[in-house]
């Protein structure tokens, strides 16, 4: 019988994204809090026949596939790859994507995608590589794929890619307004760069009222204070997000904010009954062309299937 193992994995948000000026690598430091919220990406890796033309291959279903590379530069095959290589298991391996993270929509679903194909090859391949070298692998691969594995919520340093998981309380209800387009990340950097220039900036720091926040369970407080130094870059590639944002507030959400890069834009509720309020309100008013409801915090990337592994 074929070997499979199925890893979901969850979209984050930033809570705070505090961006510092551009490096020589053409990456910013930043200082920021990660959030994993309840919408999934899953990815299977299934063992494959030797002697495939290629030794990964993947496969991508979902709202917003269309969007995604399914040669060498997808995310997830570059992961494969890597582990293959560090690991000398070179095994074919066939990964397959069911999408439920939105497509280039700033919660890191690219990144999602390479955390559960290190953690679903590790696991078809029984590679005894271990967390922590796996969280450094998961690092060269991009800044946020290190908490796609770690879930929770975090405080990210460096590029994003240093963790420390943070003490949180409670649980967070989320409406998550997605765009109608997809913005390119390092797009929104540049956006970013040229909307600053010339200014001096202070270096990136996550506010302690924040952590207190968290630390308390205090929705009301996080509500207020989430910020996004990506926002006004993201806004500006994307004017009609003012209105959504305009709109999230005017309905009583908590706080409401860009995620990471954009365009999604997502909005803290009450509870669960505000947060359907909430949705209903985004769609109707035509302010957002598609919604869904998230709980937070969840966790990282995890096995759910590995039923026919020998
Ligand atoms: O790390 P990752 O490959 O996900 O980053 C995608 C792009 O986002 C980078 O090429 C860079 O342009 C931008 N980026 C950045 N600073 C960071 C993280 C990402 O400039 N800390």
């Amino acid at each position: 019988m074929t070997a499979s193992v199925t890893v979901r994995v969850p979209a984050k948000v930033n809570l705070v994204l505090e961006v510092g000026p551009p490096l020589a690598d053409g990456y910013h430091q930043v200082a920021t809090v990660y959030h994993a919220v309840s919408l999934f990406d899953e990815v299977t890796a299934t063992e494959a026949a030797r002697g495939d033309e290629d030794e990964v291959t993947v496969t991508v279903e979902g709202p917003g596939a269309d969007g995604v590379p399914v040669d060498d530069d997808n995310l997830a095959v570059r992961a494969a790859v890597l582990l293959s290589e560090y690991s000398d298991s070179r095994r074919p391996v066939r990964l397959h994507i069911r999408k439920g993270i939105p497509v280039a929509g700033g919660m890191a679903g690219g990144s999602a995608d390479a955390a559960g194909a290190l953690v679903a090859c590790d696991a078809l391949w029984q590679t005894g590589v271990g967390r922590p070298r796996l969280l450094e692998l998961a690092a060269e691969l991009g800044s946020d794929v290190p908490f796609a594995l770690l879930g929770g919520t975090a405080i990210g340093s460096g590029r994003g890619d240093r963790l420390t998981p943070a003490l949180a309380r409670g649980d967070y209800h989320w409406v998550v307004a997605l765009g109608d387009r997809g913005l390119s990340t390092p797009h929104v950097y540049k956006e970013l760069d040229r909307l600053r220039s010339g200014r001096v900036l202070p270096e990136p720091r996550v506010p302690d009222a924040m952590m207190q926040a968290l630390r308390r369970g205090d929705p009301e407080t996080v509500g207020a204070l989430l910020s996004n130094d990506l926002q006004n870059a993201a806004v500006s590639l994307y004017p009609d997000l003012d209105r959504t944002l305009a709109v999230g507030s005017e309905y009583g959400a908590l706080g409401g904010i860009v995620s990471g890069s954009g365009p999604t834009v997502v909005f803290l509720a009450r509870d669960t009954e505000h947060a359907l309020d909430l949705s209903v309100a985004l769609t109707a008013s035509g302010a957002a062309p598609e919604v869904r409801r998230a709980r937070g915090p969840v966790h990282g990337a995890r096995v759910v299937d590995a039923g026919r592994l020998p």
